[in-house]
């Protein structure tokens, strides 16, 4: 393991039985309140923008607005909100999802994903590859290229990297950090 992994792992906080019996929570908010480690965080990722040839980054609400907005930022790219749905004022296309019981949907901006843009998905942690997947749903939708979806930790043990291999297309999935 590099410097930075161990960094970034020691600032991750493992919560037994959150928020339900059974599951364990990986709480960022320490990472995220260490300004060493939030910047080695951040610069890791925009170092994955540049190197992947994206020219937009798309954050996952909630937690993948925290950390790839700094991204774009660093990376001198634009930044476009992936939401829940609901909360986008202008037109939007929207995708329903899985999840474990039920299902949910998130939509972005129609004109904020154009044909020629090469797209870098961020995100905290990859778990079922659900909401990811329907991210990169919603990047070809638009007419957009997938330049890959990249993660501050895979949860290997959920197999979401299995579920994304179709909708990445060749495009690279990448986690810091794999547990
Ligand atoms: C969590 C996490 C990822 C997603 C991963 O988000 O931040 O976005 O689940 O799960 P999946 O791979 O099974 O789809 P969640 O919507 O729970 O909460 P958030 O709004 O705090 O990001
Ligand atoms: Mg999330």
């Amino acid at each position: 393991m590099t410097d930075i992994q161990e960094l970034l792992l020691s600032r991750i906080r493992d919560v037994a039985d959150y928020p339900e019996p059974g599951v364990m929570f990986k709480d960022i908010t320490p990472l995220l309140a260490d300004p060493a480690a939030f910047t080695a965080l951040t610069d890791a990722l925009a170092e994955t923008v540049e190197r992947t040839g994206a020219t937009k980054v798309v954050g996952l609400e909630a937690r993948g607005f925290i950390l790839g907005a700094p991204v774009a930022v660093r990376a001198g790219v634009g930044f476009i909100p992936v939401r829940k749905a609901g909360k986008l004022p202008g037109a939007t296309l929207r995708q329903a999802y899985d999840l474990e019981y039920g299902s949910a949907e998130i939509e972005v901006h129609a004109e904020d994903l154009t044909e020629g843009d090469r797209v870098l998905v961020v995100d905290d942690v990859l778990a079922t590859g659900g909401t990811a997947e329907a991210s990169l749903e919603l990047i070809r939708r638009a007419g957009a290229q997938v330049a890959g979806v990249t993660v501050l930790m895979e949860l290997a043990f959920l197999n979401g990297r299995a579920r994304l291999e179709a909708a990445l297309a060749g495009a690279p999935l990448e986690a810091l950090l794999t547990v």
